[in-house]
């Protein structure tokens, strides 16, 4: 680990633009489990329905009753994500960008962390679950800033359909995010890629798209993934732990 943690520091301070990328595995040691692989969420109750966003706009009012009275899988998350501190894994990256080294960071993750831990160029590409999403015009709205008397609650500004902003199965990524997203990608030569199985899409292609073109893809993972085979370096750890031991590689190179 010592040596690869030297050579992912090198790799990742002689990158010109770094970006990075996250997933459920940074907030495992928060407390959160993850959706997939040993102790995930799907692997205990089986992989959710993929038309969550459709059956949302065919149904919003009991969605919401759904929502605010989870079950199952989603109950056991959102109660994990109430009691969720930043770990120090999240705590490294905002010393990276901190040190001008990290330029943006996107998460698939919906727990808040990154923001707690202080990350300033987020992109929650599956949006905030303490975050209200019209579905019209965009706006989002803290949780708690909306009034759910009467439901589905409806848009203050255009009085569209009010849903939380955590993305749903087959639903759009909202389009203000993904173009962020895809331009910190497109400008990224290196990509440290911590705690994703990188199997849901359109997240999982931009790593792909920077090792096509080259780029370098650091992987932190205690197991191997899907993108292991087109990294630069995979070192084999939790985040927790790896991402501080390689945070201070890189700003002692500095
Ligand atoms: N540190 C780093 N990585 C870890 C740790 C840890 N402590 N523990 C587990 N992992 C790794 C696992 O090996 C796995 O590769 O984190 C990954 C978690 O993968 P998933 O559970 O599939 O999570 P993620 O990739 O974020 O899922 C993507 O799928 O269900 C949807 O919307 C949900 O955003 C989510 C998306």
């Amino acid at each position: 680990m010592d040596a690869d943690l030297d050579l992912a520091a090198r790799r990742i301070v002689a990158a010109r633009y770094v970006v990075a990328m996250t997933g459920a595995g940074l907030s495992v040691e928060s407390g959160i489990p993850p959706f997939r692989g040993p102790g995930g969420l799907w692997t205990k109750y089986g992989e959710p329905p993929m038309n969550g966003y459709e059956r949302f706009l065919a149904d919003p009012k009991k969605a919401w009753e759904d929502r605010l009275n989870p079950q199952g899988p989603m109950r056991e998350l959102w109660e994990a994500l109430a009691r969720a501190e930043p770990n120090p894994g999240h705590r490294a990256l905002v010393q990276l960008e901190d040190a001008g080294v990290l330029r943006a960071t996107i998460t698939q993750n919906v727990d808040n962390l990154h923001r707690l831990a202080g990350s300033r160029s987020l992109l929650e590409i599956h949006g905030n679950a303490t975050l209200i999403r019209c579905v019209t015009c965009v706006a989002r709205y803290e949780r708690d800033a909306i009034d759910y008397a009467i439901l589905p609650p409806r848009c203050p500004r255009c009085d569209g359909l009010l849903k939380s902003d955590t993305v749903s199965f087959g639903e759009p990524i909202p389009p203000d995010v993904l173009e962020a997203c895809s331009m910190a990608a497109d400008r990224a030569d290196c990509m440290i890629v911590a705690g994703t199985s990188a199997t849901v899409y359109p997240a999982a292609g931009f790593p792909i798209a920077i090792a096509d073109r080259g780029g370098d893809l650091i992987e932190v993972n205690p197991y191997p993934s899907d993108l292991t085979p087109l990294c630069r370096m995979t070192l084999m750890g939790p985040a927790g732990e790896v991402l501080p031991a390689l945070a201070a590689r890189v700003l002692a190179l500095r």
